[in-house]
Formats: C-alpha cells, sequence, structure tokens
C-alpha cells in the first residue's frame, strides 16, 4: 500500500514492530519529529485498517491506531521501503494481544484462558499468496515465543484457515461461539495429568502450567454465563473488544 509520504522517511525495511506508544523502532528526532512521525504511522495503521476490513468484508476496521494506542497489542508491518522508487510500500500487517476467554473443547469442558491472539492479518491483493504472509507470520512467532497451535484466532477468513492448515498442518478448527478459533493442540494433552493443579475449593478453576484454567462443572458455577452486554455497553465495548471473559460459549465442532 502506498502513502502520500515516503514510507521510507519513518520505517526501515523488513518487519517493524508497534505498540501503542506508535513510536517506530530506532526513531531519534525531537518533539516535533515524534509528532511528525507518530501521525504518519497513524495513518499507515488506519489506511492497512481500512484494507483488512475491506478484505474481509467488514463493515468497520478491527484495526485503528486510536485502539491500538488504547491497548496493549502488537502490530507488525511488513515494509518493503526500496518499492516505488525508494519512497516505500507497506504490504502487510498483523496484529496480535492477549485476549480473556472462555473456549470449550471437543468434550464440551471449558476453559479460561488468556492467549496470545491473531486479532487481525492482512497481506495487500497485489503480494498475496507469495508467502508474504507466512514471512510475517513467522516473525511474530519467534518474537512471541509462541507454537501456531497455542493461538486462538480471531474471526479467521477462509484464506486464513487455509493458511493455517498449508503451512502448520492445522485443521479441524474449533470455532468457538465468541468468533475465535483453537485448534487441537491448544489444550493440554489428556495423556499429561501432570499439569493440573487443582485449586483447594470446589466450584473453582483448575490451573494448568499453560495458564489454562479449566472449570469444575457442577452446582451453579458450572452455569453457563451470558456475555454481559450492559457492562459492555457501559464500557463502549463490543463484545469481540472486551477483556472481559465473554462467558463460555458452545463448540460447533
Ligand atoms: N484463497 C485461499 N487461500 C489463500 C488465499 C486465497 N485467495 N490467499 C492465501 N491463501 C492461503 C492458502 O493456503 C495459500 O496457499 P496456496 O497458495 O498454496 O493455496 C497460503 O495462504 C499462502 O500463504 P502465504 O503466501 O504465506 O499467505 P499470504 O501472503 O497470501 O497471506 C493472508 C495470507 C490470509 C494474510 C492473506 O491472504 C490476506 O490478507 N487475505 C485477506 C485478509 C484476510 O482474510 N485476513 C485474515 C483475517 S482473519
Amino acid at each position: 500500500m502506498e502513502f502520500k509520504f515516503d514510507v521510507s522517511d519513518i520505517f526501515p525495511s523488513g518487519i517493524v514492530e508497534l505498540n501503542q506508544s506508535l513510536v517506530p523502532p530506532g526513531f531519534a528526532g525531537d518533539r516535533r519529529g515524534l509528532t511528525n512521525v507518530v501521525t504518519k504511522v497513524a495513518n499507515v495503521i488506519d489506511q492497512m485498517g481500512d484494507a483488512s476490513a475491506t478484505a474481509q468484508g467488514l463493515t468497520r476496521p478491527i484495526t485503528t491506531a486510536d485502539r491500538l494506542r488504547k491497548s496493549d497489542q502488537n502490530i507488525y508491518l511488513l515494509v518493503d521501503s526500496t518499492a516505488k522508487n525508494g519512497k516505500g510500500v507497506v504490504t502487510g500487517m498483523l496484529k496480535t494481544g492477549k485476549k480473556s476467554l472462555y473456549i470449550f473443547d471437543r468434550d464440551g469442558q471449558h476453559y479460561h484462558v488468556s492467549p496470545p491472539c491473531v486479532l487481525d492479518f492482512y497481506i495487500h491483493e497485489s503480494k498475496q499468496r507469495q508467502g508474504l504472509g507466512k514471512q510475517l507470520f513467522e516473525h511474530m512467532l519467534q518474537k512471541e515465543q509462541v507454537v501456531p497451535s497455542k493461538l486462538a484466532i480471531d474471526r479467521p477468513s477462509d484464506k486464513l484457515l487455509s493458511f493455517m492448515s498449508k503451512h502448520y498442518g492445522l485443521q479441524n478448527a474449533m470455532r468457538q461461539m465468541n468468533n475465535y478459533v483453537v485448534f487441537d493442540g491448544f489444550f493440554p494433552e489428556p495423556a499429561n495429568p501432570d499439569v493440573i493443579t487443582e485449586s483447594s475449593s470446589p466450584g473453582h478453576t483448575k490451573e494448568k502450567a499453560n495458564g489454562l484454567q479449566s472449570f469444575t462443572n457442577y452446582g451453579r458455577y458450572g452455569a453457563p454465563r451470558p456475555p454481559c452486554s450492559m457492562g459492555q455497553i457501559i464500557h463502549n465495548q463490543s463484545p469481540m473488544q472486551s477483556n472481559e471473559p465473554s462467558g463460555p460459549q458452545i463448540a460447533s465442532q
């Protein structure tokens, strides 16, 4: 994607990591320069977010600079600063972050988890199916020290499901009613019960070594909780944006 300003002025070539500060790595300059660069970075994020939403058929972008500022999420941008006669282009964007979720496994057991999540992913149409998505994804995996099966993915498109299958052999996605998807390796192996530390009181959670918490399924503690829509309205959040657990949801497969 091209911009009115020179992308190569604000980003080095390769993969650029951004957080809520919106300051590109390696930035050196005075206060005025900082304001200028942050404005441009915000513009890049907003345009990439819009393009991703359009590509996924969404009415509103999932990714905006404003949202990034208010979050602890990460954005990885794939930049080609030699393109466009050295002005540079941004070819891809991947956004990740931790979310508090209730996830069901195939046996109907639900877990309260805060896994790393793929929240948005986009490669420019002119560059898709050339391995750039994999390059960006691999960088993220390495940076966040996570294996693909431990990720939860927010509303994956068919293209992304195909991508996960092709590159990581992840198939038979478990779709949750909160629109996230996980794969089989997300849950601890049943043959490895040693990782479970049971809490002392009944009805409370069991915490596992990888941060998974499973709930004992009895009494009112085991009853499914619906998402708190009033809370979401008060906090101006859609259920997808909420960091609060959105209530256990039933996996469709
Ligand atoms: N149709 C079906 N599968 C596709 C696809 C398409 N148009 N484009 C990519 N894929 C999948 C396929 O498995 C493909 O392998 P194949 O070409 O052998 O069939 C694989 O991804 C290619 O891998 P790679 O080149 O590394 O991925 P990419 O650079 O195309 O990036 C996406 C993958 C999903 C990020 C990119 O296609 C994209 O931006 N799509 C539009 C936005 C989107 O759906 N984002 C996911 C949001 S949840």
